[in-house]
């Protein structure tokens, strides 16, 4: 990887010219391209330590640095930075390693053990907008970890167990017809919470039928059964049309916990964490004092006997660190919960439950809001139904590929209409930094250009083209690839980046990172195709710049399948 050989080489002429051991080069690519190719940054803080002038230092580091096989140029400007032009030679012989490369220069991590819960739908309810977040970021995620060779266990940490079952199951064994009233859970569920809050004795029912559920009710139990069943296979519908990878199997809901409840209250009483506060069973932890000095308690069992949501989310890090023995457990979890997990993190190993070489990660993402700014509501002010989201989205882009495409046939319409329309909706959700709130936009997510999914993939489908136009076939291609435009050496640098962008993926968790990489790949190929006649070129040119137009389809198509987004090979 470019940055890591220039980072070790910069580091140790840094040490050789006098600066402290472990001194950064501070190596990334070039804030300009009149500055070259890549920039080191590192000399100004070592010459601060050192209390030297920094382009003094900077001379000496040049001076001991040996880049003859990689740098065209190496160059002092500004207080001190290094400034790198990259050889010709070096980037193509790199290309033709990646070339041979099935895995397109990506090397395989030391294997881990990762565990991802995303997704985790309440099953009470359809899944709404809300989910898609965590449902599209995590499955990126789980991707790019196994593409980088990890061990991935994936988690769908659904919320199937509580107070809202009991009403659920009450008004559903009232039903003549439970399997059609099913069939609209967000109705099913609206009508039950309506009884709930204006008929006091269905509100006592559904009372006793928690109670029921709790306590091992046959009956109760086998309609709380079906409801889950009626609400996963709703759920999975969900996860097929979003090309997501969850499946049944991957469900670990909160029930899963219930019989380790009473085990994980006795064994932090054993542990002596328990302070018994109006009833209830609690865990102060210094770390969660408040500005007043008071302690914000985790509870952990109800003054009835009730366990909470902390509970199974102190099983199930309990389970996934000592029994599945994960060394990252990571959350693909909504901002808002950013203080019950760092409770559940500071419980879990105060308690011993994961041991500090199991990495407890919340990778958090904020809000989907509307084009008025605020949570993202139906006209009517209702939740936003998925399905309903996806099925919007395959038709946009169906009624678009018909506008341009009338004689195509209608299967292929379809067909096109399905990548484009669903890999809109994942691409846009995972462009922006998942940190941020989002507004959901159609006609930006669908337009051609811009950082869009349609734009990458005509990106990639133009190529395809290219070559067919031509008659060629990809495998038959020999040749080598050299460098010699400026434009040639840009594209070639941003697809030797690859590796590094999937790395950072792997490790910090912001697919956009990946978006953001593939949307610079393909403007640089955008102005290498402008810039450098490929089928016209004179040979060995022409082979080369086909070389450089297949690897960049071939990193386009990989770096799209880790996002989750099928591509097409014509539009
Ligand atoms: N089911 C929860 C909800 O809908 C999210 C679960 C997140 N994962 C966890 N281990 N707490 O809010």
């Amino acid at each position: 990887m470019i940055t890591e050989s220039l980072e070790t080489r910069i580091s140790a002429a840094l040490v050789r010219a006098g600066a402290p051991a472990d001194s950064p080069a501070l190596v990334g690519p070039a804030t300009r391209p009149e500055f070259g190719d890549y920039q080191a940054n590192g000399v100004m803080a070592a010459a601060k330590k050192l209390k030297t002038n920094p382009r003094a230092l900077a001379a000496q580091v040049v001076e001991e640095l040996d880049l003859e096989d990689m740098a065209a140029s190496v160059d002092i400007a500004g207080p001190g930075f290094i400034n790198i032009q990259l050889k010709g030679e070096w980037l193509a012989t790199q290309l033709g390693n990646v070339l041979a490369d099935p895995r397109l220069g990506v090397p395989k991590d030391a294997p881990q053990k990762v565990v991802l819960d995303y997704s985790h739908p309440n099953l009470a309810k359809e899944m709404h907008i809300g989910h898609l977040r965590s449902t599209v970021i995590g499955d990126a995620i789980a991707r790019v970890l196994e593409f980088s060779g990890h061990e991935v266990v994936r988690h769908n940490h659904v919320g199937d167990w509580g107070t809202q079952f009991g009403m659920l199951i009450a008004h559903l064994d009232e039903l003549e017809d439970p399997a059609t009233e099913l069939a609209d859970l967000e109705v099913f569920y609206q009508s039950a919470r309506q009884r709930f809050d204006q008929d006091e004795a269905f509100a006592d029912l559904s009372r006793e039928y928690v109670v029921k559920l709790q306590g091992g009710d046959p009956h109760v139990q086998q309609m709380w059964q079906q409801f889950i069943d009626e609400s996963l296979a709703h759920g999975q519908r969900v996860y097929d049309a979003l090309g997501v990878g969850l499946k049944p199997e991957n469900v670990q809901g909160e029930s899963s916990y219930n019989d380790d409840l009473p085990r994980v209250v006795e064994d932090l009483r054993a542990k002596g964490l328990l302070v018994e506060s109006n009833g209830a069973q609690c865990v102060f932890l210094e770390e969660f004092k408040n500005k007043d000095g008071q302690i914000t308690p985790v509870i952990v069992q109800k003054s009835d006997g009730g366990y909470l949501y902390a509970t199974s989310d102190l099983a199930a890090v309990r389970y996934r660190a000592g029994v599945l023995a994960a060394d990252r457990i990571l959350y693909i979890v909504d901002a808002r919960q950013s203080l019950h997990l760092q409770q559940v993190f500071a419980v879990a190993r105060a308690a011993g439950y994961a041991p500090e070489t199991t990495a407890l990660e919340h990778h958090e993402f904020g809000a989907i809001l509307g084009a008025d700014n605020r949570p993202f509501k139906t006209r009517a002010g209702g939740v936003v139904k998925l399905m309903d989201v996806l099925d919007e989205g395959v038709a946009r882009a169906f009624a678009q590929v018909s506008e341009k495409n009338p004689d195509m046939d209608e299967a292929e319409r379809r067909q096109i209409a399905r990548v484009i329309g669903i890999g809109s909706i994942k691409y846009m959700e995972l462009s922006f930094n998942r940190t941020s709130d989002y507004v959901f936009d159609w006609d930006k997510m669908l337009a051609l250009d811009g950082n869009t999914a349609p734009y990458m993939l005509y990106s990639y489908a133009r190529i395809k083209s290219m070559f067919r136009r031509a008659g060629l076939d990809e495998g038959a291609l020999d040749g080598e690839i050299a460098i010699g435009e400026r434009a040639e050496s840009a594209l070639a640098i941003k697809l030797l980046q690859f590796p590094e962008v999937v790395a950072a993926v792997a490790h910090q968790c912001y697919p956009h990172m990946l978006c953001n990489y593939l949307y610079e790949l393909a403007d640089a190929f955008m102005k290498f195709y402008e810039q450098c006649p490929v089928l016209r070129a004179d040979e060995p040119v022409r082979t080369s710049r086909l070389l450089l137009a297949l690897l960049t389809a071939r990193i386009v198509r990989q770096g799209l399948d880790l996002l989750g987004i099928e591509t097409l090979e014509r539009m």
